[in-house]
């Protein structure tokens, strides 16, 4: 029987429009989906938008326009970057969506009549930037060091709040226990239990002033806090679309690190309330920086999906961005790097080898139908989210000791009609068919092209490279 594998990005806010930093999530979220899909098993990619809230609303006051005009028009944005960067996603989903909108009345309102709602007066900074409330300890010079001093500002109302301390000492036993722990890497799980263990406050669930909302359902003066809205996506999607209900519980949300505790935490604690079965792991990963920099807006440093297509094409793009991967660790890119990795590793080592390889061996069989398989360690480091680990393998493993051998072996030296000829050249293409096979997920097309010339049937030379030099 087919597993079923349920794989999620963030859904990105509508007022930004796609960067390399929502492409990192959504390339890794593609490259594990189709890895599952190439590995037999049913697959459920859902990634999508985050619509509603202070942050949307007032950025289109600023374009003046109307909040949803904003979101139709980012939210285009971000499917046409998806499907230019080969992004075979099964739904799209959009928080403005009635579908949507439904379902999270209903799980609010289960959470309500749990008891787990209750009103309060509160008084706090909030940072529109990050959407939420900020203890003192958080902030710098008064504000929040990730936004704009003024997007901190002094809020006072009486709101709706989630128990989210009833479920703490649950949510740490659940994450100190090795065979509930949903998440990774272990690092950031260790500073969730740190900030766990010193003290969580309820959290407040709903907006006075917000328009931009979903009306509470018993109490439709209020909107409901635009994480509360959000994070049910994931579950959501399950609930109206058609064939999806046994995807839940997700087998993995993969997120950045600034949005970590809202999943292991905030969502979990939901999740407790309604009673519903929790995701299997949340990998939170790194940042990407550029050039040594925070990647912003107001630097001017924000690198965009289509830079990189227009120099790179669509599948270096991917392998670029993939292998650089910040999977635990802040990762330093820039386009003079991303130039220098595409020469060496994809036009003088892999596109050179196939060039080689089919000029050499043009005209020959080649026995592939044993060739389509991951081997094990590859898929221990894909199952640990470890990308740029798992093509480095590829490429340490199978595709650099190729070159090693058939320098050794010089093939080109011999009569071409010798069969040590043939079977070093025959033994030399396999081992590229497997390596391009193991970098499928990574770069669809081009594993396509190398299987087209080497591995269906008789080699075939064309004069055109995989990846032409840069300069
Ligand atoms: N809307 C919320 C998420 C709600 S999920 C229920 C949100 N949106 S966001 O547009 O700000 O996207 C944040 C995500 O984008 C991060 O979690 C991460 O996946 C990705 N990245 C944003 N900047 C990034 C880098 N500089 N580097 C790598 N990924 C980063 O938060």
């Amino acid at each position: 029987m087919k597993s079923k594998f349920f794989v999620t990005t963030p859904i990105y806010y509508v007022n930004d429009a796609p960067h390399i930093g929502s492409a990192c999530t959504t390339i890794a979220a593609d490259i594990i989906a189709r890895y599952h899909r190439l590995s037999g098993d049913e697959v459920f990619f859902l990634t999508g938008t985050d619509e509603h809230g202070a942050k949307i609303a007032q950025a289109a006051e600023k374009l003046r326009l109307s909040p949803q005009i904003l979101c139709d028009q980012t939210a285009a944005k971000f499917e046409k970057a998806w499907k230019d960067l080969a992004i075979e996603y099964d739904y799209f989903i959009r928080t403005t969506h009635l579908e949507h909108v439904k379902e999270v009345c209903k799980l609010i309102s289960k959470v309500y009549e749990k008891g787990d709602i209750y009103k309060k007066n509160y008084e706090g900074w909030y940072c529109v930037g990050c959407e939420a409330f900020k203890s003192d300890e958080e902030l710098t010079d008064g504000h929040c060091p990730e936004h704009k001093p003024e997007q901190t500002v002094w809020q006072k109302e009486e709101n709706y709040f989630f128990k989210l301390s009833k479920y703490v000492p649950q949510i740490i036993r659940l994450l100190e226990d090795e065979k509930t722990n949903y998440s990774f890497p272990l690092g950031r799980r260790a500073e969730i239990l740190a900030k766990l263990k010193s003290g969580v406050d309820d959290i407040s669930i709903s907006r006075a002033n917000v328009k931009w909302g979903i009306p509470i359902p018993w109490d439709p003066t209020q909107t409901i806090y635009v994480w509360f809205d959000a994070l049910p996506n994931y579950y959501s999607a399950t609930r109206f679309l058609e064939g999806k209900s046994d995807f839940w519980p997700a087998d993995l949300h993969l997120v950045g690190k600034g949005i970590n505790w809202f999943h292991t935490v905030f969502w979990q604690g939901m999740l407790l309330s309604a009673e519903l079965p929790l995701p299997k792991k949340i990998f939170a990963h790194s940042h990407f920086n550029v050039d040594g920099a925070k990647m912003s807006k107001s630097l001017g440093n924000v690198i965009t999906p289509s830079q990189l297509l227009n120099v790179f094409g669509v599948d270096a793009t991917r392998y670029l961005i993939a292998s650089s991967m910040p999977v635990f660790d802040d990762a330093d890119i820039g386009i003079t790097r991303f130039k220098e990795k595409f020469n060496a590793d994809l036009a003088n080592n892999l596109g050179n080898l196939v060039s080689r390889l089919s000029k050499l061996g043009e005209g020959l069989d080649i026995e592939s139908s044993n060739l389509k398989q991951f081997d094990p360690e590859f898929r221990t480091l894909i199952d640990r989210v470890e990308l740029p680990q798992a093509i480095s393998w590829v490429f340490e493993q199978i595709i650099n000791p190729i070159n090693v051998k058939l320098n050794l072996d010089k093939p080109w030296t011999l009569d071409s009609a010798s069969e040590e000829r043939k079977n070093i050249l025959r033994q030399a293409i396999s081992q590229v068919l497997r390596g391009a096979w193991h970098l499928r997920p990574v770069m669809p097309q081009t594993s396509e092209e190398i299987w087209a010339r080497l591995g269906l049937g008789k080699v075939v030379y064309k004069k055109e490279g995989l990846f032409p030099r840069l300069a």
